[in-house]
């Protein structure tokens, strides 16, 4: 293997609409999932259910499972007593069962391993658990997010401060000051989390096996290694599908350990453990609550002097997750005097976790309803306000941008959205009983490329070439565009590459994440082709591989690398029940070039349908005096529905950006999220005159 600069690849398939090379498999119903494997290895398994703590914090005292054992068809009831013991217990969300302590309510203090799921289930709920209960804290409040954590997302800067906030903020002849609220929210991917285990051994050597429904199966396996005392070549993890992960797939949660754990026991057999719908609102991570305040100081023509963002949010006193919601303020627009800071609540809670774009989803809601407050505390158009504010660097780092294209994005949604024939005033527009409004927002999302990326290119003969990499396709259509991106590499045309992914035996890839795949992945295939190509020419012989990873998989350190987004929405608000409806949402996005447009579409839709859907409807509900998350399906936990999704769309700028990849995109899953909540609040507040601050924006804040 070696490290390899990789150069621009040609563009032929790159822009194609190519349909998803998985598209029958997926629509047959052929593509297994990570309980649906038929193999032989894992034909006949036992099944497991979890029982879950019903207090919020305290201790196990006895677990009763004689009901649960005489049950047909329960095998055995494991709890903290009787469970293998990990080596490495610090990570107090995975190492479950090896204690007695209750961190948060739905924690899991026991398995049943049964020969049928229903027996499992059935079994689960007899086994009866004895607590020493202690007294909780489950509820972020103002008072008690007061801790400043070391980093936010494990890399960035807690605080940061420059100029003198408080100094411009009281000369500023405009000032706004808000305090904003952002719900709890919780990742529902159309797949929940599953997983199958089964331990084997190659000599005395443990190996364990899984397909688990994952956004890095690299991942899992370095995660889980070390708290067993294996290698990480001793764990093998496989995702050849994966039905959505939106972050909650992004690192391994306690159900993935249970499996393992469920597995150690049964002597070679294998088990299946699926996480049901109402479980995945406690074990598999979730978006946590914020408290934003904000201070905007500016000039009576809008031009800022000053940005103060402030957040209070959650994590669990298990384990630390700071999300990093002030982190887009420190790039977004041009102020001298500039402070951000993150406070958490160390709560008696579940760990909140990934959740598509995590921090810039919160903070830009909030950021950009604040800017929409802004411009009209100055009389001015939000599009102007935001032209008034555009940095020439980038203010966090003082590099330059790479491509800054807001102003593009905004300019061309204006266009498409009749911006200009927007009433300046809000409450200016009735439609029969609708009050009528549209509003705007800006997106942003960092451009992310991982290293420790590598990928294999093999020739097959007859011009086919085989090409792998242990990245994962959750959905997005990774497998097709990496296909693309390999054919374009290699010269070739798609129909002659094979593209292997999703299982860790496969070259090193990191985690579907951060909209970092498709950069991280490609950039490595294109380096292994290129190299293949200068090892082996354009006329191999088969059998011949080459590996490599992609030497320059850091980009260049001079520029600060960014997407940009404008989102347009039109909201119409019932003068008597308070009803929203969206009729019209619209994305312009710079991103790059875009690898296939038609996926590409699928990605910025299903962020702007969720942006829409956490502007309305979204709110995770706990109650404080349990601990326990009381919206737990999706009929509590509300989601926008196809009655609710009317005109989306999106589209983006013709561009490549070759500095950033060798394909010149930029990776685009996140960014539909981003700043669409706060367009649709926006609309809201220009069609009635009423300003919500503590989202969702529902029909009881119009009446
Ligand atoms: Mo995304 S929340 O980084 O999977």
């Amino acid at each position: 293997m070696s490290e390899q600069k990789t150069r621009p690849v040609r563009i032929n398939a790159i822009g194609d609409r190519l349909a998803r090379v998985d598209a029958v498999e997926k629509v047959t119903g052929r593509a297994t999932y990570a309980v649906e494997h038929q193999a032989p290895e894992v034909t006949d398994p036992l099944h497991v259910w979890l029982v879950q703590s019903t207090i919020a914090k305290g201790r196990v005292t006895f677990v009763d499972s004689a009901a649960a054992l005489e049950h047909p068809g329960v095998v055995s009831v494991i709890d903290h007593t009787a469970a293998p013991r990990l080596v490495d217990t610090s990570d107090r969300e995975l190492a479950i069962l090896q204690d007695d302590r209750v961190g948060f309510h739905g924690q899991i203090v026991a398995l049943v391993l049964a020969e049928t799921p229903e027996a499992a289930r059935q079994g689960a709920a007899l086994v009866e658990v004895s607590y020493d209960q202690e007294p909780h804290e489950a509820e972020l409040t103002e008072h008690n997010a007061t801790e400043a954590p070391e980093k936010v997302n494990a890399e960035a800067a807690t605080d940061t401060d420059e100029g003198d906030v408080d100094a411009a903020l009281a000369d500023a002849e405009v000032l706004l000051e808000q305090t904003y609220r952002t719900p709890y929210e919780h990742n529902n991917p159309m797949e929940p989390h599953a997983t199958t285990a089964w331990w084997t051994h190659e000599g005395d050597r443990p190996l364990l096996s899984m397909f688990d429904s994952s956004q890095g199966v690299h991942g899992v396996a370095q995660t889980l290694a070390p708290l067993w005392g294996l290698e990480t070549d001793q764990i093998r993890v496989r995702a050849p599908y994966v039905g959505g992960g939106f972050g909650s797939k992004g690192v391994a949660h306690a159900h993935v350990m249970a499996a393992a754990m469920a597995a150690r026991t049964t002597e070679g057999r294998p088990v299946r453990l699926a996480v049901t719908r109402q479980q995945m609102f406690d074990l598999t991570g979730y978006r946590t609550a914020t408290i934003q305040h904000v201070r905007l100081g500016a000039a009576a023509d809008g031009t800022l002097s000053a940005i103060h963002h402030a957040v209070q949010e959650q994590t669990s006193a298990i384990k630390e997750f700071a999300e990093q919601t002030a982190v887009p303020a420190r790039m977004m627009y041009a102020a001298p005097h500039r402070r951000t800071s993150h406070r958490l609540a160390r709560l008696d809670v579940a760990v909140p976790s990934w959740m598509r774009a995590p921090g810039e989803m919160p903070g830009m809601f909030v950021h950009e309803v604040a800017m929409d407050e802004l411009a009209e505390a100055c009389g001015i158009d939000p599009i102007v306000l935001r032209e008034r504010n555009e940095p020439e660097l980038d203010p966090e780092t003082g590099k330059p941008f790479n491509d800054r294209r807001l102003l593009d994005c905004l300019h061309r949604g204006a266009e498409r959205f009749g911006w200009a024939d927007r009433p300046p005033t809000p409450r200016a527009t009735l439609d029969g009983d609708w009050w009528v409004g549209i509003g705007v927002a800006s997106a942003t999302y960092p451009a992310n490329k991982m290293p420790g990326n590598t990928a294999r290119v093999r020739s097959l003969g007859d011009g086919r070439y085989g090409v792998a990499i242990g990245g994962v396709d959750i959905g997005t259509g990774a497998r097709t565009v990496l296909t693309q991106i390999a054919a374009d590499a290699l010269d070739v045309s798609t129909a002659d590459v094979e593209l292997e992914l999703g299982d860790s035996s496969l070259p090193a890839a990191t985690v579907a994440g951060g909209s970092s795949g498709t950069s991280s992945w490609g950039t490595a295939i294109a380096a292994a082709a290129q190299l293949f190509r200068a090892d082996h020419g354009s006329d191999p012989d088969p059998g011949l591989e080459t590996t490599a990873s992609a030497a320059d998989a850091a980009v260049a350190d001079d520029k600060a690398y960014h997407s940009f987004g404008a989102v347009f929405a039109e909201a119409r608000v019932n003068r008597w029940t308070g009803e929203i409806r969206v009729p019209r949402l619209l994305g312009v996005y710079s991103v790059g070039r875009v690898v296939n447009p038609t996926t590409a579409r699928s990605q910025f839709l299903g962020g702007l349908v969720m942006g829409l859907s956490a502007a309305l409807f979204e709110e995770g509900y706990r109650d404080p005096r349990f601990g326990h998350t009381v919206t737990r399906d999706l009929a509590t936990y509300h989601v926008a529905a196809h009655a609710d999704v009317l005109d989306v769309d999106a589209e983006w700028l013709d561009e490549s950006d070759d500095e950033f990849t060798p394909m010149g995109s930029r990776g685009i899953g996140e960014i539909g999220i981003v700043g669409t909540s706060a367009a649709v609040a926006n609309a809201t507040h220009h069609a009635t005159g009423v300003r919500v601050r503590s989202f969702p924006v529902t029909a009881d804040a119009f009446l």
